[in-house]
Parts: structure tokens; sequence; C-alpha cells
């Protein structure tokens, strides 16, 4: 299985809407298989809460399911189990170095380093600009551009 965690600050905005459209995308090019997907944050303040309001409802447009969905923490232990650490912004990076700075294999980047010529290169927090429809068309480019990294690199 190839396995990635989208993580962000709190784990009810940004990195569940990843995960839900990344999982409908892994499932609408057949790849449920071979590819897992989960979110996290770095924060522990909204741990077991379903996706905020916001990423609900436009999810809830495009017919994605969030169902079932509740915020959790990175673990150290996630390093480990996931081939693909995809952090939303630059200071979800820098947090992530300072939860765990040694590991092997996994790849952490952020969501935008994937698009190229990207008009942003972080996932503007929509806890606090309201823009929750900025937030889902960048992820929608970036997790569109991270299968298909995937796909390269995995030659899928
Ligand atoms: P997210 O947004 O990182 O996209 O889930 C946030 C949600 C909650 C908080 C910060 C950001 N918070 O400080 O509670």
């Amino acid at each position: 299985m190839i396995k990635v965690l989208f993580v962000c600050l709190g784990n009810i905005c940004r990195s569940p809407m990843a995960e839900a459209m990344f999982r409908e995308m892994v499932k609408e090019n057949d790849l449920q298989g071979k590819i897992t997907v989960d979110s996290a944050g770095i924060g522990h303040w909204h741990q077991g809460q379903p996706p905020h309001v916001g990423t609900q409802n436009i999810l809830k447009d495009h017919v994605i399911s969030t169902k079932g969905m509740t915020a959790r923490q990175v673990k150290y232990e996630d390093w480990d189990e996931f081939d693909y650490i995809v952090a939303m912004d630059e200071q979800n990076m820098q947090d992530l170095t300072g939860i765990r700075k040694e590991f092997n294999n996994v790849r952490i980047q952020r969501l935008m380093d994937y698009v190229p010529n990207a008009t942003k290169e972080n996932v503007p927090d929509p806890y606090y600009t309201g823009n929750f429809q900025e937030v889902y068309d960048l992820v929608k480019a970036g997790c569109e551009h991270l299968l298909q990294q995937i796909k390269e690199d995995y030659n899928l």
C-alpha cells in the first residue's frame, strides 16, 4: 500500500478537505487497492471532532462525503507509517521538523510544491480567512498533481 497523510494545523479545515478529495480521486482512478489516505493536525485541540462545517459544506456541494472522519494529532510513528506526508503550509513544515527530524523513506513536502507554477506556495487557512472556496480550488489542483507524481513514482 502507498500511504498518504495530509497535515494542517487543526485537522478540521484544510487537511480533511484534502483527505476526502484525494480519496475520491483515488477511487475515480480505480487505485483504492493501492493508495490509502489519512490526515492529521499539528495541534490536538480538535481531536475527535468532525471536519469544520465550511469544509463539510463545500465537499457536500461536490458530492464528496466526510462521513466518519474525525480529527487527530500527528504522531511520531506517522513518519514510519506513511510514504508521503503532505503539509498545507510552510509553518506546518517547520512544525513537522520540530516533532521529528530523523526519518528514512517518507517524502515530506507542501501540497503546492507538487503544482508546477502554482499561484500560491501555501494553502491559506480558512479557519482565519473564511475562504473555503479558495482552499477547495488549491487543494483540487494540488491533489491532481500529487496523484500524477505518485503514479510516476510507482509506475501506476
Ligand atoms: P486547519 O485550520 O489547520 O486548516 O484545520 C485550523 C483549525 C483550527 C485552528 C487553527 C487552524 N485552531 O487554532 O483551533
